[in-house]
């Protein structure tokens, strides 16, 4: 196999009317042909991957990296409090190492999705028990089969306050702030090569409060990398709203900051909400791609970001379907296929910053 897809093929004039053989398709590719970009990907859901060919299909011949969206979250994996339930992500790894993809590990702590058992937990030592077994038995179980992993997810408030930056919770209320860096210890002892990640999300509009949210990320960044921890990468969410705008100049600054620190960035969760976006589906299809393009090039002044990964594929399923409705009743279209797996706009936007040589640069 070559390693490039027939689109990457397309794309390259290397198929069409003057189509090379496949052997020679298979020769080196000269360093003119690579390029540096990002790992495009998707976060696939376990229940559509089950129920429809289309979806296995898209990820088989699209990505280069895949999120399990909900196999590897406390509800999913410790649905009773001594047993782990790893059937549903065993699968999905399986089939994306089966297929030589990469995985990004979703989310080793969070505030949400835990399993109702956790309620009983009130000290901070059965919590800490906990949350070291479980980031223990989940690495040692993934290790070197998931490449990077969101160790924390969503800790910074949602609006912060100076005497309040970091969001009320579970984990916060039971074990303080140090449980971010006790989760970047523990999961850097579990897996020395895992790549660490701290995710986040509305973190690119212009808000002041986005601002703040920003300021704050940068700060904890700081905070652990003096204390000797690795963190190899933001991840910005990057759920984006299609009425707001993106603040290039801020975002410019902040990947600068992310680049002198030695931080890289991936979009770990990119799909458009767009309940306030046109009706008609070209003019709404264009305002999301517009969208998504200017926040992948404010991104990508000092580097392209490591990863671009989709919260999902097709406009089929998305969370943001349930949460977001139109109100006009019109279905949503949040995602880069549409419901019929269609390309859309955005994902031309998006397969475009693709690296060449199908790994990042
Ligand atoms: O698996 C059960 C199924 O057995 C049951 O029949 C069904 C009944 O409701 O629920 C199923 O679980 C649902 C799961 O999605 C899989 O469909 C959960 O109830 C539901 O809460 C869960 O929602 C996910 C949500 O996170 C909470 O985990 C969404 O799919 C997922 O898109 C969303 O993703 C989050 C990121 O993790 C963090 N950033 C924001 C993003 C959007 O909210």
């Amino acid at each position: 196999m070559t390693g490039l897809t027939r689109r990457e093929a397309v794309g390259l004039g290397l198929v069409g009317a003057a189509a090379p053989t496949l052997t020679a398709l298979a020769q080196p590719r000269p360093a003119s042909l690579e390029r540096p970009g990002s790992l495009i990907g998707f976060a696939s859901m376990i229940q559509d991957f089950r129920a429809d060919p289309r979806f296995r299909e898209m990820l088989l011949n699209q990505a280069d990296i895949i999120t399990p969206m909900n196999d590897l979250k406390w509800a999913q994996l410790r649905p009773k409090r001594d047993a782990f339930d790893f059937v549903d992500a065993d699968e999905a790894i399986a089939f994306a190492r089966a297929n030589g993809k990469r995985v990004h590990g979703h989310a080793l702590v969070w505030h949400d999705a835990l399993p109702g058992w956790t309620r009983a937990i009130v000290s901070r030592s059965e919590a800490e028990r906990e949350l070291e077994r479980h980031i223990e038995t989940v690495l040692a179980r993934y290790k070197g089969k998931v490449e990077s992993w969101d160790v924390v997810n969503e800790v910074i408030a949602h609006d912060p306050r100076p005497d309040a930056p970091m969001r009320q919770g579970f984990w916060l209320s039971r074990l303080g702030p140090g449980y971010v860096e006790t989760a970047f210890r523990l999961a850097s002892r579990a897996d020395p090569a895992a790549r660490l990640v701290i995710n986040d999300y509305d973190l690119e509009d212009p808000s002041p409060r986005t601002a703040n949210r920003r300021r704050i990320l940068l700060g904890m960044l700081r905070d652990l990398k003096a204390k000797g921890l690795p963190v190899h990468a933001v991840g910005m969410q990057a759920h984006l709203y299609g009425e707001r705008e993106i603040d290039r100049k801020g975002l410019e600054a902040f990947v600068g900051e992310l680049d002198r620190m030695g931080v890289d960035l991936m979009i770990t969760e990119l799909d458009v909400i767009d309940w306030q976006l046109p009706a008609k589906p070209d003019e709404r299809d264009a305002a999301a791609a517009k969208l998504v393009a200017t926040l992948l090039d404010a991104v990508s002044v000092t580097k392209p970001p490591q990863a671009i990964i989709s919260w999902g594929i097709s406009d089929r399923s998305s969370w943001i379907s349930e949460v977001f409705k139109r109100q006009d009743g019109l279905a949503n279209r949040p995602l880069p296929f549409d419901a019929e797996f269609r390309e859309k706009p955005v994902w031309r936007v998006i397969a475009s910053r693709r690296a060449r040589n199908g790994s990042r640069s």
